[in-house]
């Protein structure tokens, strides 16, 4: 990944290392900030960027630069986990990553124990592909992977336009495709996967997502007509107590919001291009703690002959 390029958006500059008397030479390189308690790191997958950043999981704040690379073309796995292991390289130069810390991985697929199980925006062979495992190889540490929707969706529920909200959220991301994530009293029900809903004989985000928009050079107010007739669908489904617009087409809902329709309120995100990388970091944060919470169960010691029957039984294991 030497040739690929980086782009550092919302350039906080890191906190300068205290420099060291023996170390005042010219040429020394800045020492990387010591490691925050709290923090996470959160990587996002898409379609055409992968973006990275350390991120303050109390608050949802970025406790490092947040970095981005074009997604690779192809997308293989092989070439994705390359650009992945160069942006998190990026913030290894400015922040202390310390060797627990939770790292968490949004894949624009559904993702059932670790493994991507569909690949509608990114190259085929990520289908079946063990992303938890091989990412957790690359990266030599435990990686938690999430829907890229879902986790935009928790950044939101977290910390922005949905906190604290009861009932039924929906937030819908309207990028390359569609992606959805369903909330119900603050609990994610993952991999929903609305974006593939059929409209008018085809996947819906063939045809509303924010480049199918372009696609079909649909002007605003035609495209928000459209995508009422689709939100109304989805309240016939799901009764959502508010509607939450995620990816680029969100940016820019002054110019179509007079149009939108809906029972439920619709708000924009709060988390624009961060939501990603900020609900990737909360959810492995929220899974390393459970790990690590899930209780040692012993049970009953076993005689000989019992082991011999039924291996296992006498040893202490995670419940
Ligand atoms: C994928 C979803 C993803 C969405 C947005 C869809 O094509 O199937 O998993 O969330 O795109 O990236």
């Amino acid at each position: 990944m030497a040739k690929a390029k980086a782009k550092q958006e919302r350039p906080t500059p890191p906190k300068k290392a205290a420099t060291k008397a023996g170390d005042r030479r010219a040429d020394a390189q800045p020492r990387p900030a010591p490691a925050v308690p709290g923090a996470a790191l959160g990587i996002d997958i898409g379609g055409t960027g992968v973006k990275a950043a350390l991120v303050d999981v109390t608050t949802g704040e970025l406790l490092s630069r947040r970095h981005r690379v074009n997604t690779p073309k192809p997308s293989s796995p092989d070439a994705v986990i390359e650009a992945v292991l160069h942006v998190v390289g990026l913030i290894a130069a400015e922040r202390d990553l310390a060797p627990d810390l939770p790292v968490g991985v949004g894949i624009p697929g559904p993702i059932k124990a670790g493994k991507v199980m569909t690949a509608a925006n990114i190259d085929k062979r990520w289908i079946g592909t063990p992303a938890e495992e091989l990412l957790g190889k690359a990266l030599k540490r435990r990686v938690h992977a999430i829907n890229d929707a879902d986790a935009a969706g928790l950044a939101e529920i977290r910390f922005g336009a949905g906190r604290e909200v009861a009932g039924t959220v929906l937030m819908l991301t309207l990028g390359t495709g569609i992606g959805s994530g369903l909330f119900v009293d603050g609990q994610l029900v993952p991999n929903t996967e609305m974006g593939h809903l059929e409209w008018k004989g085809r996947d819906v985000e063939l045809r509303l997502s924010g480049v199918a928009r372009e696609k079909r050079h649909l002007r605003w107010r035609a495209w928000a007509n459209e995508f009422s007739a689709f939100l109304a669908r989805l309240e016939i489904l799901f009764w959502p107590d508010l509607i939450i617009l995620g990816g680029g087409v969100s940016k820019e809902m002054k110019k179509y919001d007079k149009w939108l329709k809906s029972r439920a309120p619709i708000k924009p995100a709060r988390f624009l291009n961060t939501s990603g990388i900020v609900g990737a970091a909360i959810y492995a944060s929220e899974r390393a703690r459970a790990e690590s919470a899930r209780p040692v169960v012993l049970l009953p010691v076993a005689t000989r002959a019992d082991r011999a029957a039924a291996p296992g039984v006498g040893r202490a294991r995670k419940a």
